[in-house]
């Protein structure tokens, strides 16, 4: 197979930056990869974690996965408009008291996780049928197949996410288009950070006190525990080899599994799931036991559910 062109959202910092820089520096060379971030001031930390790739196997471009004219601006700029691997990785987190978050916040979520995805799938889908080939890798998470407490609006986007994705794969794959669920645990990432200063700052008025206190005092604390424990390498095996390898505190995620609809990142969630499940709730349970089969946790590998 020839060098493959991969189109990856969100690279300016965390997941998406370690892909992009991990693919473009591929030792066999299969990718030429167009890492793409809304704000192009932010290239400095690609373009350091890049290195001798950039321009070179990586290319950095401007795309705004909530404007329909980027997206389709960065794509005509490819040559023949080719992308064969997307990585729709661009994503944005909120926590919380639901009562306390505007519809309008709600909907500037969907607007990234979800719509972000259907707008770029809609963009690259038809060529990728006209070639019969293609793969559709999509950043999920764990939260996209488990609710959990003051998670309420992001895992909702995420599960929006997984059923537009079991959809798809579907007719997909009659086009020999591949679909691609990474569902991570916990990674350490920017996106937390982002995630407690808007908590910390967040009016917590519109809820009771009850609320409030279980928000302020059991959920935020235990969270950022949580995180700080947490090990900070996935290692994705979504394109037959390890994609992604991040600053490591503790643990390694490797999946090695032949390419399923499903990737579960499981282990630093239910390895440090000590308390979780309170904050998770009774699904936790449920969820544990439909996963078991299908997830073997410890030795870091996870297994997932094809179609
Ligand atoms: N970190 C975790 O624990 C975790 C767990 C499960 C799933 N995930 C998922 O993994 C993905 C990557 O997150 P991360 O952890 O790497 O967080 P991150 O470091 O905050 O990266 C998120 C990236 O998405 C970009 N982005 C946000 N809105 C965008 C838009 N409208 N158009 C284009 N890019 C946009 C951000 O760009 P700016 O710098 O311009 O904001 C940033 O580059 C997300 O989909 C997230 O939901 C993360």
């Amino acid at each position: 197979m020839g060098t493959r062109r991969v189109l990856v959202t969100g690279c300016s910092s965390g997941i998406g930056l370690a892909v992009a820089a991990r693919l473009a520096k591929d030792e066999l060379r299969r990718f030429k990869v167009v890492a793409t971030m809304r704000d192009l001031g932010k290239r400095g930390a690609l373009e350091k974690a890049a290195g001798g790739s950039l321009n070179k196997t990586l290319e950095i471009k401007q795309l705004d996965a909530c404007c329909e004219a980027s997206i389709r601006e960065c794509v005509n700029s490819l040559p023949d408009r080719r992308v064969d691997i997307l990585v729709n990785n661009a994503g944005v987190g909120m926590i919380g008291p639901l009562e306390c978050q505007s519809i309008a916040a709600m909907k500037e979520l969907f607007d990234t996780n979800f719509f972000g995805l259907a707008r770029l799938v809609k963009e690259v889908l038809p060529d990728m049928k006209r070639r019969q080939s293609g793969h559709i890798v999509v950043m999920s998470s764990v939260m996209g197949i488990q609710g959990l407490l003051f998670n309420d609006v992001y895992s909702a986007s995420k599960f929006a996410v997984e059923g537009f994705c079991e959809s798809l794969a579907v007719q997909a794959l009659k086009f020999h288009i591949k679909t691609t669920l990474v569902e991570p645990g916990p990674v350490v990432t920017e996106f937390e950070r982002k995630v407690y200063e808007d908590a910390e700052k967040m009016d917590l008025s519109g809820t009771d006190e009850e609320t409030a206190r279980i928000f302020r005092e059991i959920y935020l604390p235990y969270s950022k525990k949580v995180d700080d424990r947490k090990g900070g390498s996935v290692s994705v095996c979504v394109f037959g080899h390890v994609a992604d390898d991040m600053t490591r505190k503790r643990g390694k995620t490797v999946v090695t599994l032949p390419r399923p609809l499903r990737y579960c990142l499981m282990n630093s969630f239910t390895e440090q799931a000590e308390g979780w499940e309170i904050l998770a709730g009774s699904r936790w349970t449920i969820f544990s036991a439909s996963l078991g089969s299908q997830c073997a946790t410890g030795a870091g590998v996870h297994g997932s559910r094809g179609i």
